[in-house]
């Protein structure tokens, strides 16, 4: 099977570009390295992560250059996308509406318009649990009207859903939309909590941990596992010939006293916590309802948070860093 995969050298797009070519499948990857965080730790990692299997075709694309994708899409012929690319993150959206709206609208309607161009058999699109937005009561059901957004980061990911039904009703072309909940594992995002916790706890340092909400309600993060959402979206692309929409999470809504627990076990490391009000742009608690995966791709994540986080602490200390032993380039976002 021939698929292409959007932001591919992310950090789960790696994964599932692994766990593609092992299986047998040819892959190629579209993605830009751009500079939301450290663009020499993403090659790194497509390196890595990498090594061991057959390379993928790789092309240094952007894909809101639609003449450029359109090259590549005219040269890959591909039967399968998995549309991953974006700029992700709900903090600094807020300050940069354009650029989202720009990398993760106008992108993603330049990748469906080139796999409708090309009949590809299915899509599968990275949606977020932050759709979920504002009025919408824990566990999040793929049926919630979902009209609320409270970060350009979530709206951005909410019109490309609704893109999406719109290729699928006009044009009949197969899009599944995955809504992930707060994704870790090594090689992972430097800018999520997860990471940012773990560094410093590591380091000693104190942590201002968002365990209560303005309004007194305690926080709970869904997080899931990589390599159960890599699963996720292989089952997907492997199951769909329709549109939906499904929710791809851990169904363990973790609250933040037991996510630094799980990480200081995983360190072996005490952490010093002080406590920060929530912002008003994050979700109070996220919570996967995964009946609706369990049902069409027969999805069941496997990885607790205490287990995650021994992973995640190993890859830390064992091989992060010592391939950057000054740590990473900040990001200027
Ligand atoms: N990690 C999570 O917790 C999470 C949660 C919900 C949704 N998502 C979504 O899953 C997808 C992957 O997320 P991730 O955490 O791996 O992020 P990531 O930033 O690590 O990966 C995205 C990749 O896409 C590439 N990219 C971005 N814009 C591009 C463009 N215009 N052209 C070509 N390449 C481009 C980046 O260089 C990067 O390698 C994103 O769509 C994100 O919004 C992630």
């Amino acid at each position: 099977m021939k698929v292409l995969v959007t932001g591919g050298a992310g950090s789960i797009g790696v994964h599932v570009v692994r766990a593609l070519i092992e299986r047998g499948d040819e892959v190629s990857v579209v993605d830009n390295f751009n500079d939301f965080y450290d663009p020499q730790f993403k090659r790194v990692r497509f390196e890595k992560v990498l090594t061991g299997v057959k390379a993928p075709k790789l092309y240094e694309v952007d894909i809101t250059d639609n003449a450029k994708l359109g090259d590549v899409f005219d040269e890959v012929k591909p039967e399968k996308v998995i549309h991953l690319a974006a700029w992700a993150s709900v903090r600094p959206s807020v300050e940069n509406p354009l650029l989202y709206t720009q990398q993760n609208v106008d992108g993603t309607v330049n990748v469906f318009e080139h796999s409708k161009r090309l009949a590809v058999k299915n899509v599968v699109f990275a949606s977020s649990s932050s759709v979920y937005g504002r009025g919408i009561t824990p566990p999040y059901r793929e049926t919630s009207a979902c009209d609320q957004p409270i970060a350009p980061y979530a709206a951005s990911k909410r019109a490309g859903e609704l893109y999406a039904w719109m290729y699928n009703y006009l044009h009949g072309l197969p899009i599944i939309c995955l809504r992930f909940f707060t994704v870790y594992g090594p090689w992972m995002r430097p800018d999520m909590a997860t990471w940012k916790f773990t560094e410093r706890i590591f380091q000693g340092k104190e942590v201002s941990v968002n365990r209560f909400a303005a309004d007194g309600s305690v926080v709970k993060r869904d997080f899931t596992f990589v390599s159960d959402i890599a699963n996720g979206i292989i089952a997907a692309l492997d199951k769909n010939k329709g549109f939906d929409i499904v929710n791809l999470g851990n169904n363990d809504p973790v609250a933040l006293d037991r996510f630094v627990a799980a990480i200081e076990k995983g360190l072996g490391v005490s952490a010093k916590v002080t406590d920060k009000i929530l912002a008003p742009e994050e979700a109070i608690v996220t919570a996967a309802d995964l009946g609706h995966a369990q049902q069409v791709l027969g999805y069941t994540p496997t990885v607790s948070i205490e287990e995650g986080q021994q992973y995640f602490s190993a890859w830390y200390k064992n091989e992060y860093l010592k391939l950057f032993p000054g740590g990473l380039t900040p990001s200027k976002y």
